[in-house]
């Protein structure tokens, strides 16, 4: 399939992206909300948040992030009766092509343990797995709701 990939339009996909991050990602994290988390992208304005569209209708996301060392990829899915049809594929390659516009040397990204479609998806796309640790920390004073739970996340 040849799905048409252009820039995150809150006016037009947000919904959209909404539904199917939740019935992608079921995260339930606070931080993770994604009401939250496209506001807060929107609000950091770097443009570098991308959908799939098959007849207007959103059929995958990617969110990407450049800091001037690394580029890192967050949020890719892609809808249940989309998949194996090349879409995440696409949407990797477009956001690659955006990292390297923007000089990026190298992409980094962190998947779920055990995740082995989507460690499969990225080998296949030339990722190679590096054996790292990641941590991480939250900042409560910047989610809306601070109470804490044991949602996955990253
Ligand atoms: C990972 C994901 C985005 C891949 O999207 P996709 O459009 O189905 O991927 P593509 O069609 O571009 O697949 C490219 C290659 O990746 C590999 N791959 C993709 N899905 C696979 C699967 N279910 N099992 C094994 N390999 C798979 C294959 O090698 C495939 O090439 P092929 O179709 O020629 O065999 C999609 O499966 C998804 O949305 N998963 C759930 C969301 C998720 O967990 N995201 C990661 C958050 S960290």
């Amino acid at each position: 399939m040849n799905p048409i990939i252009t820039t995150f339009d809150n006016r037009l996909h947000r919904d959209q992206v909404i539904s199917l991050w939740k019935e992608i990602f079921g995260y339930e994290a606070d931080h993770n909300a994604p009401q939250l988390v496209i506001n807060k992208k929107l609000e950091f304005g770097d443009g570098l948040f991308f959908i799939a569209l098959n007849n207007q209708a959103v059929v995958g996301t990617i969110m990407a992030g450049y800091d001037g060392h690394r580029g890192w990829i967050y949020s890719i899915a892609v809808s249940p009766n989309y998949q194996k049809q090349g879409i995440g594929s696409s949407l990797l390659a477009f956001a690659e092509r955006k990292f390297s516009e923007l000089g990026c040397m190298k992409i980094n990204l962190q998947i779920m343990e055990g995740n082995e479609v989507v460690e499969n998806f990225y080998l296949a796309n030339e990722y190679q797995t590096e054996k790292r640790i990641s941590m991480g920390k939250r900042l409560p004073e910047n989610i809306n709701n601070t109470e804490q739970n044991d949602g996955a996340d990253a």
